[in-house]
């Protein structure tokens, strides 16, 4: 017999949100702290939970900018006095009686309840007078919010003025953009298997999916499912990848037997997309970070393909190089990630303005360096998944302007006719979401004399 229900809910299902939403609000908590969600929620990979841990965290941070202000105004203390967990609690508890289909009182029940397993009963009367006022008002204190469009928005005032200054036509479909939940790509291994083949296994397999028409490799899923319902995943046949990332290594134009560099390789979704389109090349792999590096041999090994793997410092004094140069080089440089928020909802809370002339010095110490190990003739394809002008397009002009023996060149894949890949003076910017349905990238192709 079931058990009898607290507000709407069976007793038992409350008890589980209770233990959903206290794990959320840890997760959160981390996150506000400086780590990232991902590593902050690796505690949770054997919890049966965890789907509905990642979750509720992920949909409270992508909206936790537009719900903690509506929320705190209905504390007596200023948010900065109140501790992370209870703040972070009460964003929980706003996000799931917005955004989840359980009924709205049980949430407030199953937030009490959560209060005491994080040792925050003290705060259980504060938290149930909070939540009820917040249940009785929230039409008002969201329209309040609603007014600021960075805070409706849900992201931080400085991304949207830069936003703006980058893309001033396109800034509201941007924030829109980043707002959905992104949809889950594929890329296939053409020299394994044909696109329809492998249409007909997902079908087979009861996975509805699509063929992504401006990307050969491309095959979006209806609906994500964990790689081990993907047919093929373990055998290396498929990997997950966006549209956007996958053109990369096309517009790389790398052909057998050239010597090419996967610079900033780490986890290696490049480095298996270029093995894949042309699997005669000579490639080498670097990353400064030994442990991600791993993760591209991991992932070299499902594919079956192979490359030597190095960890050196780009930005560094390059000590290590043997002074053979690169036909081709592939230089995705770290960024603010901007391009990507819609995946990492992070991003909004844990980047700050001063990071980005900051991110801009380092990609353009890389692009030097990358660039004495070009060979004469060869091509490098700079590639970042922000959409800000200062990591972008600037850096690659002032490259330019300083840098004789560079010209830009047009690589023949770019997909032109999609409405979301704009031309910029120097590269191309691939909006996130629209049409296109990707990831926002930018790409920029450099040719040395
Ligand atoms: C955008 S990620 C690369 C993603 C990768 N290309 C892929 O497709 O899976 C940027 C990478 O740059 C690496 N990185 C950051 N600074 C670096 C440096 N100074 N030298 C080499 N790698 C660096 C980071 O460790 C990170 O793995």
């Amino acid at each position: 017999m079931k058990q009898q229900k607290k507000n709407g809910l069976p007793r038992e299902e409350t008890a589980a949100a209770a233990r959903v939403l206290a794990e959320a609000a840890r997760v959160v908590t981390l996150v506000r702290e400086g780590r990232s969600a991902d590593a902050a929620l690796l505690q949770f990979d054997q919890s049966p939970s965890r789907s509905a841990i990642r979750a509720v965290s992920l949909g409270t941070l992508r909206w936790l900018l537009r719900f903690e202000p509506a929320v705190m105004t209905l504390l007596a203390r200023p948010a900065g006095q109140t501790p992370l967990l209870l703040r972070a609690l009460l964003n929980v508890a706003v996000h799931q009686i917005e955004q989840s289909r359980n009924p709205r009182e049980s949430t407030v029940s199953a937030a009490v309840d959560a209060a005491r397993l994080l040792n925050l009963a003290h705060a259980a009367g504060l938290i149930n007078a909070v939540l009820r006022r917040y249940l009785r008002e929230r039409e008002t204190l969201l329209a309040a919010v609603d007014e600021d469009v960075a805070a409706g928005a849900a992201h931080p005032a400085w991304l949207v003025e830069m936003l703006k200054r980058s893309w001033p036509d396109d800034v509201l479909a941007i924030l829109a953009a980043n707002n959905e939940h992104p949809p889950l790509t594929l890329r296939v291994d053409l020299t394994r298997i044909g696109i329809d083949d492998y249409l007909g296994q997902l079908q087979r397999a009861g996975l509805a999916a699509r063929a992504v028409d401006w990307l050969p490799t491309a095959v979006t899923l209806e609906q994500a499912v964990p790689v081990s319902k993907l047919p093929g995943f373990k055998e290396g046949l498929v990997s997950i990848q966006d549209a956007s990332a996958q053109l990369a290594a096309r517009l790389l134009e790398a052909q057998p037997e050239q010597r090419v560099l996967d610079a900033c390789a780490a986890p290696g979704g490049k480095t298996g997309a270029i093995l894949e389109l042309v699997p005669a090349v000579d490639l080498l792999a670097i990353d400064v970070d030994g442990a991600r590096l791993q993760r591209v041999a991991d992932n070299l090994r499902r594919l079956q393909r192979n490359a030597p793997l190095q960890v050196a410092d780009l930005a560094g004094d390059l000590a290590w190089w043997d002074g053979r140069c690169f036909d081709r080089i592939l230089l995705d440089a770290p960024c603010s990630g901007t391009g990507v928020i819609r995946r990492h909802p992070d991003i909004r809370l844990l980047r700050r303005a001063d990071d980005i002339a900051a991110l801009a010095l380092t990609q353009s110490r890389i692009l030097r360096n990358c660039w004495r190990m070009l060979a004469p003739g060869g091509r490098l394809l700079y590639v970042t998944c922000s959409l800000l002008q200062q990591e972008n397009d600037a850096v690659i002009a002032a490259f330019l302007a300083g840098t004789a023996d560079a010209t830009a060149h047009r690589p023949a894949a770019l997909p032109l006719a999609v409405a979301s890949l704009r031309e910029c003076p120097v590269g191309w910017q691939m909006l996130p979401g629209g049409e296109a349905g990707g990831d926002g990238f930018y790409y920029a192709c450099l040719t040395r004399a």
